[in-house]
């Protein structure tokens, strides 16, 4: 294995541990940018009984899942001691507190034993950071959870649809990010490496969220995203109309999702301050309200046609505004490129309808493959690699600012606005934090 990267600088390794949720995940990623090894053990079987994840159930699997699947992230990287490696990054945050513990834990005594530094990494950073691993890596593995095999999304994706992707993003900044996943739905201005602004987020519901709420109203199972797009694949979008919450009718213009990939009235943001906000919560009662309507007027809804058809709408109508909301902060801020990431980031209708609209605008688009967009742990190793980067670009900047010189202002974005060392008392410091923000403040 090469020790030097292109540019004859030394290889930075790093291995990664993500446990926020409901998948214990382990990777080490080269330079931010190369996967050296990706093992997910996911809690899907477990959790599918409860219809969602099961908060203590998930922190009690990941302390039986961890040690394996750290071992086997090393071994397939051909590390035979975390000595070797450059540092340690772990999610710290947001998650579920008791998931975020076993990996922090695990972390703070790997590098302590090791003596290598700590990176503490948001969760959300790592889904950005997601479209900035190259997917040629031919030692992508999944370690098999209970009576699951792999992390992609659906679990049914085949070896190649798991490699493809868009292509990594570039250094073209700004870049528009939109996070769609089951926590979170956030439209996101990135300045430069780990530099954000905070343009919109859901009100209520993210866009997952609702996908697993509408999911389990139409008994389509667990979970949902991935449920509710395999039955959408034999239903008739157009046979419901479903509301574009926080949007206004638009005529069809090039800012707008393609005509083939939406057969619904365009639509447009809403004007002022919820321009880029999203809201899926209402989406999802006028969902369970078209499904009383109908049971009423005696027609059988769940596990039918009628399902797959309201599955479809559902889709659609998430799709529609997702798309139409990210195309009009695009052409707003003049982005370089867009980048979208986060478990919804697999669905097939998100992924066609944004390639159409800005291939056909010219706007590099990228998704992260299938195997990156659900959570994984190399997209934390490349989220760490760029932190690390930045700190230390700040603390040389505000020790040459110490001397008189200029240096840049950057906006805090993490409790920990430094590495941590191994030698300071930081390591007992490092908390985790269920509800961290990527961005503090919202800024328009
Ligand atoms: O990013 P992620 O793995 O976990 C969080 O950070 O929340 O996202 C999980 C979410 C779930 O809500 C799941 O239903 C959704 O991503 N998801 C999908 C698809 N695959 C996963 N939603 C729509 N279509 C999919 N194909
Ligand atoms: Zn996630």
């Amino acid at each position: 294995m090469s020790l030097t990267n292109a540019g004859g600088l030394p290889e930075c390794r790093i291995l990664a541990i993500e446990t926020s949720c409901d998948e214990t995940a382990a990777a080490v990623v080269a330079d931010g940018r190369h996967i050296l090894s990706n093992r997910v053990a996911s809690q899907i079987e477990l959790h599918r009984r409860f219809g969602g994840v099961y908060p203590e159930v998930a922190s009690r699997q990941h302390v039986l899942a961890i040690q394996t699947v750290v071992e086997d992230a090393l071994a397939d990287a051909s590390v035979a001691h975390v000595r070797e490696l450059d540092a340690i990054a772990v999610t710290h945050g947001p998650g579920l507190a008791g998931s975020l513990l076993v990996g922090v834990n695990l972390a703070k005594g790997l590098a302590f034993a090791s003596g290598l530094p700590l990176v503490p990494v948001n969760h959300l950073e790592g889904h950005v950071y997601s479209n900035w691993l190259y997917a040629d890596s031919s030692s992508v593995s999944d370690s098999p959870g209970p009576g699951e095999s792999n992390g992609s999304a659906g679990g049914s994706a085949s070896d190649s649809a798991r490699r493809q992707g868009s292509g990594s993003a570039s250094e073209q900044f700004p870049a528009l990010i939109l996070i769609v996943s089951g926590g979170h739905t956030e439209l996101v201005l990135m300045e430069g490496h780990c530099r954000y602004r905070l343009l919109g987020a859901t009100l209520d519901d993210a866009a997952g969220e609702a996908f697993d709420k509408v999911a389990r109203l139409l008994e389509l199972g667990y979970p949902g995203g991935p449920a509710i797009q395999a039955a959408a694949e034999s239903g008739d979008a157009s046979r419901f109309h479903l509301p574009r919450p926080l949007t206004r009718p638009g005529r069809r213009t090039e800012r707008q999702p393609d005509a083939q990939a939406s057969s619904l009235p365009t639509i447009l943001p809403v004007r002022g301050e919820h321009r880029f906000n999203f809201s899926f919560s209402g989406l999802k009662t006028a969902v369970l309200n078209l499904m009383r309507q109908l049971e009423r007027e005696g027609t059988e809804v769940r596990q039918t046609q009628t399902a797959a058809d309201i599955a479809a709408a559902f889709q659609m109508a998430v799709v529609d505004v997702l798309v139409g909301k990210t195309a009009d902060a695009a052409a707003e801020f003049g982005v370089k490129q867009v980048c979208i990431c986060g478990g919804v980031s697999a669905n097939g209708l998100l992924r066609r309808a944004a390639e159409r609209h800005f291939a056909r605008i010219g706007l590099p688009l990228h998704c992260p493959p299938l195997f990156l967009c659900t959570d994984n742990a190399a997209m934390i190793g490349a989220a760490a690699y760029y932190r690390r980067s930045f700190l230390q670009s700040r603390q040389h900047a505000s020790m040459g600012q110490r001397h008189g010189q200029d240096g840049e202002a950057v906006a805090q974005s993490t409790p920990h606005d430094r590495p941590i060392e191994p030698s300071g008392r930081d390591f007992l410091d490092l908390d985790v934090y269920a509800s961290l923000p990527l961005v503090d403040s919202m800024q328009r």
